[in-house]
């Protein structure tokens, strides 16, 4: 931790701002007068934008702050999310298509809101039919295809919780997720697409049910017709379950504060820390920020671009953009499948207004060059959005001039698993953009910059992002673990919420995000602990001692590297190191896979033994290091520094 403030200082400031079009701004959703409303009256606000859910019961009290931090909004209100997503808007727009699907293959759907209702309906009934109930927890282990929305809204529907865990997870990740939220069911499929060769999803369920005693039923979607094992009596298909349901099923009237889903994401230890969302004020954050941020008119295409396996597809694939009627793209493959210029291909045939995707993924394309976008008619996108690590300015002018033909404004949206909904962003009829900064904290939201007191730092300074003030979309604790809960986020700084993150306001105010505080990596946009892949290290036989940190990378925004102590009879070779690398990739998932593995026999310590990883990262970046007067073995660090110098001009990573 006390890392930070030395790296935000270091920070460049960018001089380039870029007002809103005029006339954007003319039209925008959100304007300044939504911005000074909010100002003088946040939970106001918050209000507002609650009632324009359909509540079957209102609430009584709009914020219960007696029992901080366990916040409870909208008390005594009662709704249902799927309703709010799809039933409401049967009569107004039923016609109206929800999603565009586009399987990798090159299948298509237009399915509309009456047919997804239909779909969720009959779901929901398969599911009650299996036993599934209220206050249930069911386990969704797809790719993206149209029955992974469905499926977290028919959950919704019958008051289950859903726990969505990312296909690119392994057996084990799979298993410890199940476990730690004692799933009853799980909705999978026989395989997934991705880059034109097949995931075995229901292998693995198959592999990671073995030690879930909870599980009582599978549910699995056929979708590319490979081979797979069965177990009768447990495992059921979806296209059988669905099929004699009727197509209506009621709705459970849910209390606002009624669990909606559990999101696991990394945290500084090896467990995985279970998110936990709740209905009432969720759905009103993601609805509001899905509205004021992408500026949503009834007319837009809305493309998020992420995996629902990940909150932003939580939030901004399914919840935000169908409780506000909108139209989505939901595209299952990878973006290079058959070939570069597919995202731009999918742009142009739906029309897509509206992009929202991540810097890995923009300096990718910048990567492959301006030929695959200009092979294409952009010119229905008017807002770009970018989400998950900070944006660098030229990825940030790239996607402004590239893809956006210089005429979309950029929101740059900063948020977490943990927040459920953007907290800092700019809205893009009303605030100036500077390349690289996320701008202000959006109306409703109270954030800060604090010092190592928990001092409000001033502008032109750095330091820890603070929450100030509870907000509907909040985490409300871990799922079973309200200790860590409070440790991990409320008890270094009384009263405000530690989000982790570094971070600098300018001379005008604006927050500049330097990255993690903690042994948090961000690949690709991607939260890894580096805590979790030591372990998986350790965990290999000829493994005595691992330490890993992220190292900068002009793609994935960090890398893994690792470092690594062998047992002393073992030889080290490259055969080993690629054999490490999978066994983590076994043991985590395909993303977890370190990019390089530095073998040496001794990694440098404290003489309390402690390893400096601060001392890691700076070898990795090849930094001057930092002081090594405190260690206990000064002598391996150039050693060491060359092996890494190495690998990183070999870049083994993929
Ligand atoms: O470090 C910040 C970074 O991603 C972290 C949250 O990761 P996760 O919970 O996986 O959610 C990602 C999608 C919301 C944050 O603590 N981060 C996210 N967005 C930005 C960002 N860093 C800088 N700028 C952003 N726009």
């Amino acid at each position: 931790m006390p890392d930070a403030p030395k790296t935000i200082e270091s920070l460049e400031v960018e001089e380039r701002v870029f007002a809103p079009p005029p006339e954007f701004a003319a039209r925008a959703t959100a304007d300044a007068d939504l911005v000074r409303r909010a100002a003088e009256d946040p939970l106001g606000y918050w209000a507002d934008e609650a009632e324009r859910l359909d509540w079957m019961k209102p609430w009584q009290t709009l914020l219960d702050d007696s029992n901080p931090p366990f916040y409870k909004w909208f008390v005594g209100g009662e709704l249902n999310v799927s309703v709010n997503c799809l039933d409401r808007h049967l009569d107004q727009r039923g016609e109206r298509v929800a999603l565009y699907w586009e399987g990798e293959p090159g299948d298509r759907q237009a399915i509309t809101y009456r047919d997804l209702h239909e779909r969720v309906c009959r779901l929901a009934n398969g599911l009650r039919s299996l036993g599934v109930k209220r206050g249930d927890r069911v386990a969704i282990y797809l790719g993206m295809v149209p029955e992974l929305p469905a499926a977290m809204l028919a959950c919704a529907r019958i008051g289950a919780a859903h726990t969505v865990i990312f296909g690119g997870f392994s057996p084990d990740s799979l298993s410890d997720r199940i476990q730690d939220c004692s799933c009853r069911a799980v909705i999978t499929a026989d395989e997934g697409w991705r880059n034109g060769k097949t995931i075995a999803l229901k292998e693995n369920v198959d592999k990671a049910l073995t030690s879930c005693p909870s599980v009582e039923a599978v549910v699995c979607v056929r979708r590319t017709g490979g081979e797979v094992g069965w177990v009768d009596g447990r495992d059921h298909w979806y296209h059988e379950l669905v099929a004699g349901q009727p197509p209506e099923c009621e709705p459970e009237a849910m209390d606002a504060e009624d669990l909606l889903y559990v999101l696991y994401t990394s945290g500084t230890t090896g467990k995985p820390k279970g998110i936990v969302h709740t209905t009432g004020g969720y759905l009103t954050a993601v609805a509001a920020t899905h509205r004021h941020v992408f500026d949503i008119r009834d007319d837009d295409i809305f493309w998020c671009a992420a995996d629902c396996g990940w909150v932003t597809g939580h939030s901004y694939i399914v919840y935000g953009p169908l409780a506000n009627g909108c139209t989505g793209v939901l595209y299952e493959g990878a973006p290079g499948f058959p070939g570069p210029d597919r995202w731009w291909e999918i742009v142009e045939r739906y029309g897509v207004t509206i992009l929202y995707t991540a810097p890995t993924a923009i300096r990718t394309f910048m990567k492959w060059g301006k030929e695959h976008p200009r092979l294409h008619d952009l010119s229905t996108l008017r807002l770009l959005g970018s989400v998950g690590e900070p944006i660098n300015p030229e990825a940030w002018i790239w996607y402004q001039e590239t893809i956006g033909g210089g005429r979309c404004p950029i929101v740059d949206t900063w948020w977490q698993t943990e927040t459920g909904c953007i907290m800092i962003s700019p809205l893009p009829g009303v605030t100036a953009t500077k390349p690289g900064s996320a701008t202000h904290a959006l109306p409703g939201v109270g954030a800060d910059i604090v010092d190592e007191l928990g001092e409000s730092v001033p502008f032109g300074s750095g330091g820890y992002l603070v929450l100030t003030e509870p907000w509907p979309g909040m985490l409300r604790t871990l799922y079973g673990d309200d200790e860590r809960f409070v440790e991990t986020y409320w008890s270094r700084f009384p009263g405000l919420y530690l989000a982790g993150d570094g971070a600098r306001r300018d001379e005008d105010g604006y927050y500049w995000l330097m990255g993690r505080i903690d042994d948090v990596m961000n690949v690709s946009g991607h939260r890894l602990s580096t805590i979790e892949i030591e372990s998986a290290l350790v965990d290999h036989e000829a493994v005595v001692e691992a330490a890993v940190v992220g190292r900068s990378d002009p793609t994935t925004g960090q890398a893994i590297a690792a470092f690594v102590t062998l047992q002393a009879s073992i030889e080290g070779d490259d055969a080993l190191i690629a054999e490490l690398r999978q066994h983590v990739a076994t043991r985590i998932g395909g993303i977890a896979r370190p990019a390089s593995i530095v073998l040496t026999d001794d990694l440098p310590k404290t003489r309390s033994g402690k390893i400096m990883r601060r001392l890691l990262r700076d070898i990795s970046d090849d930094r001057q290091m930092g002081d090594v007067t405190t260690l206990a073995n000064a002598e391996v660090v150039s050693e060491i520094a060359q092996m890494a110098a190495a690998a990183r001009a070999a870049g083994t990573g993929e």
